[in-house]
């Protein structure tokens, strides 16, 4: 049987719904897409995931449609976002979600958006220190950053491209152009870090990992990832080998899914468990939850770099409130001085790469 004027007429808005104009599909399928939501439920904030065809971007994408503070998510990337929206699109949760395609739709899938994840660009092989990667993905965090400064200049940005000692200077130095900068809403995702911290000192101590919390400081690459081990709650002690090994471990945790992955990327599945995590604190905290506290690389006062990681307190303007760093031991205060020594050329690169 024919569908009536009236299911045609739904049946084109759920299309429209779906994909832009220029993504419409043009085969006539759209019925089948009839069980894909055409409007929001429940209320909720408006994500954008920029870089969402990637190997993050997918297995962050699918958690944060699973997230219930989500009423719209936008999925864009220079390839296969059709692909992935369309698939993502059939998980029976509250998100809507849109796919948008390439630099022309970059605006489009940022307007009026909440809070923007930014997993974008390209990752490390074997050999390759965060670094490397410098050229490409400043470049793309640029561009992206001048659509967030025209299209959405008061979200939040959660900010995942490597290398993030670096792109996070990158982008408030596009936001300062721009005029849009706002220093508490862009946060450098380091909580892969805290959460490789919190898995590897649960398994030294024979501990469920959801019970312990290390606060992890500095940066997001080799000795800036400084695990606060005299910190870790519940209170616990290490002896210098086990501070050495877990201390090593950490800050190459990334190095070590790199190797294991043998040429084929570097940590995707943990780090959008750990983007999700992180986002979800961003929201809870834009919802005006109290007590909303997790590790993130922000602009600082807590040192005399403008850059620094700490713990923040997430709330309705981003990063309400920077944590001093508390007490270190000797070998935390050595391993500061390192951190700091490195994390002033990173961000230095990155103010460079704008103003030159
Ligand atoms: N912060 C962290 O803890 C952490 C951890 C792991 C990886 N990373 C970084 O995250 C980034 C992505 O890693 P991945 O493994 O998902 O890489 P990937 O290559 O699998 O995916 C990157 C995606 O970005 C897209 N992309 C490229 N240029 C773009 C542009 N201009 N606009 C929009 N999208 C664009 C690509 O098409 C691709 O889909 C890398 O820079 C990696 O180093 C960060």
């Amino acid at each position: 049987m024919e569908p009536s004027v009236e299911a045609n007429g739904r049946i084109a808005r759920i299309s429209a719904h779906l994909f832009p104009p220029n993504l419409q599909m043009v085969d006539g399928s759209a019925l089948r897409r009839a069980d894909c939501r055409a409007k929001g439920g429940a209320p909720g904030f408006k994500v954008a995931i920029l870089g969402a065809a990637g190997g993050i971007g997918q297995p962050l994408a699918m958690l944060m449609k699973m997230n219930p503070l989500v009423s719209v998510l936008h999925l864009y990337d220079v390839v296969n976002a059709p692909g992935v929206t369309a698939d993502i699109s059939h998980m029976d949760t509250g998100a809507v979600v849109r796919g948008f395609l390439g630099q022309p739709q970059l605006e489009s899938a940022l307007a009026g958006i909440d809070l923007v994840i930014i997993p974008a660009g390209v990752p490390r092989k074997p050999g390759m220190t965060r670094d490397d990667l410098f050229n490409i993905n400043a470049g793309i965090v640029r561009t992206l950053c001048e659509g967030i400064a025209k299209a959405c200049p008061k979200a939040i940005v959660n900010l995942i491209s490597n290398p993030v000692n670096s792109t996070v200077p990158i982008a408030a130095e596009v936001f300062k152009k721009a005029g849009t900068y706002d220093p508490k809403r862009l946060l450098g995702v380091t909580m892969l870090d805290v959460v490789r911290a919190n898995t590897f000192i649960a398994e030294v101590l024979g501990l469920d990992p959801r019970e312990v919390d290390v606060p992890v400081v500095g940066g997001h690459a080799g000795v800036t990832i400084l695990p606060l081990l005299s910190q870790v709650k519940p209170p616990c002690s290490f002896s210098k080998e086990e501070t050495e090994y877990l201390t090593n471990r950490i800050q190459n945790g990334g190095t070590e899914v790199v190797e294991a992955k043998a040429g084929a990327g570097s940590a995707t599945l943990s780090m959008a468990y750990a983007a999700v995590k992180f986002a979800d604190a961003c929201l809870r905290g834009l919802r005006g939850d109290a007590g909303v506290v997790e590790c993130a690389f922000v602009a600082s006062e807590v040192t005399e770099l403008p850059f620094f990681a700490t713990k923040v307190r997430l709330g309705r303007n981003g990063a309400d409130e920077i944590y001093q760093l508390g007490p270190l031991n000797e070998y935390e205060r050595i391993g500061l001085e390192k951190a700091k020594r490195e994390l002033a050329a990173s961000i230095q690169k990155g103010v460079s790469f704008i103003k030159k």
